[in-house]
């Protein structure tokens, strides 16, 4: 079966967008990454997706002023140009509106540092922190117009340990995001994920009842 044709968003260091492309190295990988676009010329990940011969687009957000909708049909004219089947925002800064969400509705994928619907905008780990929760993690869900929201695809949970800082934190959950979108774009690509009411389901995959406790009890406790 012919690959998916997969778009990247991206408006800084594209690290998901690099553990993507990793993913779709494999032949057998059911999507390609055929284009990384930022709304950051300054973006890293530009020179990272150039450096992989990946087809990459700069669209702009300041040279469209206030105006969103305009700012949407350019970056929609260039996912059409390169005939883009399937969207993943990747630490893309920018808020869509109902109109492009509508456009991708069901091929549209995001990743956030954290366990939702907890934790959802910026600030993640700090908020994680400051709220004492033991355990934390990542997201990768559908795009429905309300920020970090739509049916959960997969989450992956680490534990936050006594010394975190953000930084610590967020190191430990990147690599939660690395692990948990290839899979998420995998299962999409393959027409294995299921929109239930506000639940997302996926075909053939395992369930676990493995638990993860933490902080765990001392030897000789309960
Ligand atoms: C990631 O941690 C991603 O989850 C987050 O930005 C980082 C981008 O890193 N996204 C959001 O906070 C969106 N609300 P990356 O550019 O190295 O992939």
């Amino acid at each position: 079966m012919a690959r998916k044709r997969a778009a990247v968003l991206i408006s800084g260091r594209g690290s998901n967008m690099t553990a993507l492309a990793a993913a779709a190295d494999d032949p057998a990988y059911p999507a390609e990454i055929a284009l990384v676009v930022s709304n950051r010329s300054d973006a890293a990940g530009l020179a990272v997706a150039r450096a992989r011969g990946i087809a990459t687009a700069v669209v702009d957000h300041a040279g469209h002023g206030k105006d969103r909708a305009a700012f949407e049909r350019t970056l929609q004219s260039v996912l059409e140009r390169h005939a883009i089947e399937i969207v993943c925002l990747a630490g893309f800064m920018r808020l869509l509106t109902p109109y492009f969400v509508g456009l991708w509705d069901g091929r549209m994928l995001n990743v956030h540092p954290a366990l939702l619907p907890a934790f959802k905008g910026l600030d993640t780990h700090e908020r994680a922190l400051a709220a004492g929760v033991r355990i934390h993690g990542a997201t990768v869900h559908f795009v429905v117009p309300e920020m970090d929201s739509g049916p959960i695809v997969i989450q992956a949970a680490v534990p936050v340990l006594d010394d975190d800082t953000p930084d610590s934190l967020a190191a430990r959950v990147i690599k939660a995001e690395h692990r948990i979108y290839p899979l998420a774009l995998q299962w999409l690509a393959q027409g294995r994920l299921h929109r239930v009411g506000g639940r997302c389901l996926v075909d053939g995959v395992a369930g676990a009842e493995t638990m993860l406790i933490h902080p765990q009890a001392g030897s000789g406790e309960k």
